[in-house]
């Protein structure tokens, strides 16, 4: 039987009547954009994440941009950004109007390594951005003692990383503010694009909170005279939809049970890969399992004969982000940041959501064997 990458009809179905009734509210109450689903939604995700204040968006992109406006940044100023991860972390910055500043990972991980950081750091640089990639955060104490030293302000890149906490902070919350991404997909995934800023800072969220709606605060619509000059920016329409907001509410209920069946499954990838040929790393120490990333050797290969078995897989991610031609005037070439380039070559991601069966994994492990078998 074949294993897709990623499906959510089934808890989909499991979890109908909550989001049915959670639809009918929206239904009822007549507003389907930026309404009351929203605002629960937004209050229910500061319960969850600990935050002061959650802004709801409409992808984990926007929410990157507005972050970035709303914490200040003009027009050429610099943010360093690691050069592995998907490419919305660079392009919002480009998005804010600011430049991205790459720097490399870790050798043993998939974070921002803080010396990099320092290493490319310049006059201009006013803003860092960690990525929580995966299943674990970024070295958030390396990152902060840098960024404290520099001066710069540090805003995450937190879309992959809800449910993860470091010393009970949750991911997003370790700097200025951080976002969350419901594409599908995550963790947390709506029927469609969704996302969110987290954050402590009031000035932070009520700037967010005017940017995605046009510049509006409050009932009037005056293009904020005061924000956009600080900014340079005009809001813009990122409204969340009600119906997402649903969905998300009924799926939030049981993110914790979600994230633990996440947990169990990538503890049965691990036993049943570690040891075998062919696999050079293995994710260690996962907070939250979002995917399950695995190294491999001839990964393009163990791809295509996986997807010949029928075991659905992606490759996070295949170009490094200061090798992608949209970023090739800051004139970058491949070796500048060899972990980075490692990352690319090898990682491929196995399929892991909570409706996948122990007996999938076993199938996806089985076909990841034969593929290695008999070579030296
Ligand atoms: C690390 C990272 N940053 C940013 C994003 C952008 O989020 P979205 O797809 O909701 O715009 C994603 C998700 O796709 C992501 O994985």
């Amino acid at each position: 039987m074949a294993v897709p990458f990623f499906t959510q009809a089934v808890s989909f179905d499991r979890r109908w009547p909550v989001t049915r009734q959670h639809i009918v509210e929206v239904m009822d109450n007549g507003k389907y954009s930026h309404g009351r689903k929203v605002v629960e939604l937004e209050n229910a995700l500061a319960a969850y994440t600990g935050s002061l204040f959650a802004v709801g968006v409409n992808s984990g992109t926007d929410a990157l941009v507005l972050l970035l406006r709303a914490c200040g940044l003009r027009p050429g100023d610099e943010v360093v950004v690691p050069a592995f991860s998907f490419i919305a972390t660079a392009s919002s910055v480009v998005l804010a109007s600011g430049r991205p500043v790459f720097a490399d990972i870790e050798a043993d991980g998939y974070g921002i390594d803080p010396a990099s950081i320092e290493a490319v750091a310049g006059e201009r640089t006013r803003f860092v951005m960690p990525v929580h990639l995966f299943h674990r955060l970024a070295d958030l104490t390396g990152v902060l003692e840098v960024s404290g030293r520099l001066g710069l302000t540090v805003v995450e890149d937190s879309a992959e990383a809800i449910g993860m906490r470091h010393d009970g902070v949750h991911a997003g919350l370790f700097g200025a503010g951080g976002v969350l991404s419901f594409f599908p997909t995550k963790t947390l995934g709506a029927l469609g694009d969704a996302g969110a800023v987290i954050t402590n800072d009031e000035r932070i969220a009520e700037t967010v909170g005017a940017l995605r709606h046009h510049g509006r605060f409050g009932r009037t619509i005056d293009h904020f005279p005061g924000i956009s000059t600080a900014t340079g920016m005009p809001g813009v329409n990122s409204k969340m939809d009600d119906i997402q907001a649903a969905v998300l509410l009924a799926k939030l209920s049981t993110l914790d049970d979600d994230i633990a069946r996440r947990a169990e499954l990538a503890a049965r990838y691990t036993s049943l890969l570690k040891d075998l040929p062919g696999i050079r790393k293995l994710p260690r120490d996962g907070v939250v399992y979002y995917v399950y990333v695995i190294e491999a050797d001839e990964r393009d290969g163990l791809a295509t004969h996986l997807a010949a078995c029928g075991v659905g897989t992606e490759i996070y991610y295949p170009v490094p982000l200061h090798l992608q031609p949209c970023f090739a005037d800051l004139g970058h070439v491949p070796g500048d940041f060899p972990n980075a380039e490692a990352a690319c070559k090898y990682t491929l991601a196995l399929p892991l959501y909570p409706d996948m069966s122990t007996s999938d994994v076993d199938r996806v492990c089985e076909a990841i064997r034969a593929y290695y078998a008999g070579r030296p």
